[in-house]
């Protein structure tokens, strides 16, 4: 498949192609061989990709997102339908879902970790046509955001923390070494990486990152994904201002369904409240940003990334000039929004996965968030650095936002839902 075509509408066409060929039957595969399985916030986004042909297709893939669901309420980040050879760690290393104790019968292996919880508020746009689909789903999310408030705030602080850097969907992310410094790599013996054989290694994460990642793989298995042993006890923990406004703006959504449907959502309305009223922790006056922290310690990451920009979108808007004005003084240093993180910072690197390529799917919920919060012209340059990366890139996993090229993977299904969903050109 030509991963530059001409004109708009052979782009459409294809970014169709691509969502029917990453096709595995109810969900859709990020993108073959690199990443050959169900990723939990990539089928929300790409749900608003086959909405746009097939909105049968489109509320399967949400579905089959919560056939995983744990009875803990957790919605696991990986899915394990079938077995593929091309990724590592795979389900006998996580040793996570499927039979494990007080597992449902019929629940499949997973990864023992979550991802940005999204799917309420894709599932609100989705509801417009299909009101009783939605209505279903409405009992399963409410228990994965109950989820997200007890295992993943421990202590009470009414911010979200991720307990493994893949649980932000930002892996690689340089604010996340103040926590990883922490974990113990000695006990991780020899391991052969697969994607490092599939795409350029100098756009993936390095090894010492990798052994920190199956440290904790380790940690989370060994101690049965108790929540409260890893709410509490786990060896990286850092509150991550993505997350939480992911599940602030998820809430809401969920809120208004409730509503919708005549459910008493009070008990929504306090997790709201909770949420909003505590964002402001992550403010890093002197970076002038939101900002990642390390739960225990307390120390804030020192660099501001794309997650900075997600407070409109969770609905914060205390500081909205702020960073509109951080915004501007980007894209004086990359010509493409917004850059995963600071291109002006040291640790910026413009080809590598989340030290610096720009997302689509992140670009979405910025655009979406300032387009509702006053400030449309910002959204729509937004939208407009999404499509022309598309169109000079790709359909690729994310961009370089100083040269325009695709990074990473290609034929990406986020990428061409979103191209459908929203960054086309018209
Ligand atoms: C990478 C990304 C993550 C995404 C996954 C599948 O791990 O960092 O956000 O969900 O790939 O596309």
């Amino acid at each position: 498949m030509d991963d530059k075509p001409a004109t708009p509408a052979d782009m459409t066409r294809q970014a169709r192609e691509i969502l029917v060929a990453n096709d595995r039957g109810g969900y859709t595969v990020p993108t073959a061989d690199l990443y050959p399985f169900q990723w939990n916030w990539d089928s929300a986004f790409v749900a608003l990709g086959w909405a746009t042909f097939d909105s049968d297709r489109a509320w399967q893939e949400i579905e089959k997102l919560f056939d995983a669901q744990w009875p803990s309420g957790m919605v696991p980040h990986i899915i394990f339908w079938t077995e593929a050879s091309t990724y590592f760690p795979g389900a006998g290393v996580w040793q996570a879902g499927g039979n494990m104790a007080g597992a449902p019968d019929g629940l499949p292996f997973s990864s023992g970790i979550s991802q940005p919880p999204v799917v309420a508020s894709i599932v609100k746009g989705l509801a417009v046509d299909d009101p009783a689909r939605a209505a279903k789903l409405i009992e399963p999310l409410n228990r994965w955001h109950k989820w997200w408030h007890s295992a993943r705030d421990a202590y009470d602080l009414g911010v979200i923390a991720i307990t493994h850097p893949w649980e932000s969907g930002r892996d690689n992310l340089p604010d996340w070494d103040l926590g990883m410094a922490k974990v113990d790599t000695s006990r991780v013996g020899p391991y052969q990486r697969r994607d490092t054989e599939l795409v350029d290694p100098s756009m993936r994460p390095h090894k010492e990152e990798y052994d920190r990642y199956l440290a904790l793989v380790q940690f989370g298995a060994e101690n049965g994904w108790d929540d409260d042993i890893i709410g509490h006890k786990n060896p990286f923990l850092m509150a991550d201002p993505s997350i939480t406004a992911v599940l602030l703006a998820a809430e809401r959504d969920l809120a208004s369904l409730m509503k919708d449907n005549d459910i008493d959502s009070s008990e929504v309305d306090v997790r709201i409240e909770r949420l909003a009223s505590n964002y402001d922790r992550f403010w890093n006056s002197e970076v002038g940003a939101y900002c990642a922290f390390d739960v225990r310690s307390g120390t804030h990451a020192g660099t501001a990334t794309s997650a900075s920009f997600l407070a409109p979108y969770a609905g914060v808007t205390d500081r909205l000039d702020t960073v509109v004005a951080m915004l501007e003084a980007w894209s004086q240093a990359a010509p493409y929004l917004v850059p995963s993180f600071d291109p002006r910072g040291e640790r910026f690197e413009a080809n590598r996965y989340w030290c610096g390529p720009v997302w689509a799917v992140v670009n979405y919920m910025i655009a979406t968030g300032l387009a509702e919060q006053g400030a449309p012209e910002w959204a729509e340059r937004i939208r407009i650095s999404t499509r022309d990366l598309i169109i000079t890139g790709g359909f690729a996993e994310s961009f370089n936002p100083v040269a325009g090229s695709g990074t990473g993977g290609h034929t990406f299904s986020w990428t061409a839902a979103m191209w459908l969903a929203w960054a086309h050109a018209e």
